[in-house]
């Protein structure tokens, strides 16, 4: 029985570890946003991620970034937005957040 919830604990350990890579921001998803015309810094995208969190989990499960391409996520994020009722600067952090996850 011990062997079993020992399994247990250590496949919800493994589940958690590839959820934070599919949510947390690393250095290396800068690449995937930055331009030479506009530098994001990794602390805005924990910014990001920090307001994904908090604004986008209210009504439905946090949505995954890479489910959707970059086309599909700008026809999603007005409505969203407004749902969630964010600021201008608010909505750009989210959105390099997710965009820097594609
Ligand atoms: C006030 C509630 C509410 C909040 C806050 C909210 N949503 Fe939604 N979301 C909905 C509802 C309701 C639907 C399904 C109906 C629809 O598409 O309008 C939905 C659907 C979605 C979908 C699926 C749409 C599709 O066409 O596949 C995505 C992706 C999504 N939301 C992302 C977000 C993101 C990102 C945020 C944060 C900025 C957010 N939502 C905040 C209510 C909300």
């Amino acid at each position: 029985m011990r062997i079993f919830i020992t399994l247990f604990i250590f496949l919800i350990i493994v589940a958690c570890g590839s959820v934070k890579n599919t949510f947390y921001p690393v250095e290396s998803d800068l690449t995937k946003v930055n331009s030479p015309g506009s530098i994001v810094t990794l602390e805005e995208l924990n910014k990001g991620y920090n307001l994904y969190v908090a604004s986008c989990a209210g009504c439905h499960w946090l949505p995954v970034p890479t489910k959707k391409n970059k086309s599909d996520w700008e026809q999603v994020f007005p409505e969203m937005f407004l749902k969630a009722k964010l600021t201008p600067d608010q909505q750009q952090l989210i959105r390099h957040y997710v965009f820097s996850k594609l």
